[in-house]
């Protein structure tokens, strides 16, 4: 494992008690409610996928696709294969570090990242986005979900105290060195990802977002 990378490992068993203590199944809302937009893409690229809960839906979703599951924390890997053990599906499961693992070059239709970029600091994003950018094909999906800060109003302090209480529990835990939302769907947005769909759930405290990508970006100038 990466010394350098948080270690999702301590907290892999009960990361799923403490999310329904703390949002119930909201954050199932946010991951759940856009993938069947990817129903009918054929190489998926899951990032940080934690548990295996989104893979167990996406699977239901697409059962044809070919998924690669790529997460740094063996625990969080072993508890996801664990849940699509029997699965007749492909799934590859990759322990790695997305800062720098290698990716196939244009290869997917669609990648997944579920509260996965607020795992990183806004230089880290930018290099990732790149990265993924370049293992996409032209028009490929990008399903986004994350916290978020609402514009303004209670909903917004509500959100900066949880926003605050997360990442110190977070560092205190997995040793996670970011401590700030990263601008992620901007950076989506300016590195040619279009948002479609998008639902807000928490009072704007967990966000997910649909994007595809520009069709002309990865295409060659003439
Ligand atoms: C906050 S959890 C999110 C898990 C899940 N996607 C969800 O929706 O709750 C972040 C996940 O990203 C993984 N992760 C963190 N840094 C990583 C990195 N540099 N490379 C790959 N995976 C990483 C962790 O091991 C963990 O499983």
């Amino acid at each position: 494992m990466s010394k350098s990378g948080p270690d999702f490992d301590r907290i892999a068993v009960s990361y799923r008690m403490l999310e329904y203590l703390s949002f119930g199944r909201d954050l199932e809302r946010a991951r759940f409610s856009l993938l069947p937009h990817l129903k009918d893409c054929r190489r998926i690229l899951v990032l940080g996928e934690g548990d295996g809960r989104c893979l167990e839906q996406l699977v239901s979703v697409t059962p044809e696709a070919e998924i690669d599951c790529l997460d740094l924390s063996p625990k969080m890997l072993a508890l996801a294969q664990g849940r699509l053990g029997n699965s007749a599906v492909s799934i590859h499961f990759r322990q790695a570090d997305i800062l720098t693992t290698n990716l196939p070059s244009r290869h997917y239709d669609a990648v997944i990242t579920c509260f996965f970029l607020d795992c990183f600091d806004p230089e880290q994003v930018h290099h990732i986005v790149t990265r993924v950018t370049a293992s996409l094909q032209p028009g490929a999906l990008w399903l986004w979900a994350d916290f978020a800060l609402p514009a303004k109003g209670p909903a917004r302090w509500r959100a900066k105290l949880w926003i605050a209480g997360l990442y110190a529990f977070f560092h205190w835990q997995t040793g996670l060195k970011n401590r700030s939302l990263p601008p992620s769907e901007l950076l989506l947005k300016n590195a040619g990802f279009q948002p479609k769909t998008h639902f807000d759930f928490q009072v704007g405290l967990l966000r997910c977002v649909f994007f595809r990508s520009d069709l002309s970006m990865l295409l060659p100038a003439t």
